[in-house]
């Protein structure tokens, strides 16, 4: 999350009122086993947009345990829509598939794996792609499922803008990932083929829609 919008992020989180108990129990397994999942107030976002009549397939890069996934899967199954999400992290998977079985629902499909690898194998075209994996991966990321996106589709990018380091003094570690992040953003406001937004929000949310 954005330092900066500590406050107002709470202010937003505490507005919102989740009543399914079963994403009240992943939240708690998150916080206890430090699961990294999105932040409600962007959890809430995603579901606002999934809602919209267009979207129908999802694809989902970064499952984690399946929180992000089953909001959303449960918002697509209404319309008939399926849900593809790709995790590496075996333990991360199983637990994953426990909680999609929880949720009864049938519209997802989990894929254990490299999303550099398992992105490209998937053959359906999709209307909405959430990223949501390893940050020095996200560019690739994007190419392998800009590729799969409907017209009028719409990529999700979160954490890019990575706590602030993309403006502010960041810890010499992170050189490549800030070096990378930045051209990313670049790169995407160039595209020819969409547009893009970059949203201060969370920890920096990237919406990029195909013409
Ligand atoms: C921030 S978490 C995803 C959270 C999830 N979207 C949610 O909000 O519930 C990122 C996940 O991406 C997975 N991941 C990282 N690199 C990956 C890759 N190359 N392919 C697939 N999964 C990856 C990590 O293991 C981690 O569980």
């Amino acid at each position: 999350m954005l330092e900066e919008l500590k406050e107002a992020n709470q202010y937003v989180i505490n507005k919102i009122k989740e009543k399914d108990l079963l994403i009240l129990e992943i939240e708690e397994y998150a916080k206890e086993y430090n699961v990294p999942i999105v932040t409600k107030e962007v959890a809430e976002y995603l579901r606002f947009l999934v809602r919209d009549k267009n979207v129908k397939n999802i694809l989902e890069v970064g499952t984690a345990i399946g929180y992000s996934g089953i909001i959303m899967g449960k918002e697509i199954e209404k319309k008939d829509g399926k849900l593809y999400t790709i995790e590496i992290d075996e333990e991360r998977y199983n637990t994953a598939q426990e909680n999609i079985k929880k949720s009864g629902l049938k519209n997802i499909i989990s894929i254990k794996g490299d999303a550099i690898e398992e992105i490209s194998k998937i053959n359906e075209y999709f209307d909405f792609v959430f990223i949501d994996a390893s940050k020095g991966h996200y560019k690739q990321f994007f190419e392998d499922s800009v590729k799969l996106l409907n017209k009028d589709g719409i990529i999700f990018i979160d954490n890019i803008m990575f706590r602030g380091y993309l403006y502010k003094e960041y810890p010499k570690r992170f050189k490549t990932i800030v070096k990378r992040l930045n051209e990313f953003i670049e790169y995407l406001h160039e595209r020819k083929d969409g547009e893009f937004v970059l949203l201060p929000f969370g920890d920096g949310v990237g919406l990029f829609r195909k013409k």
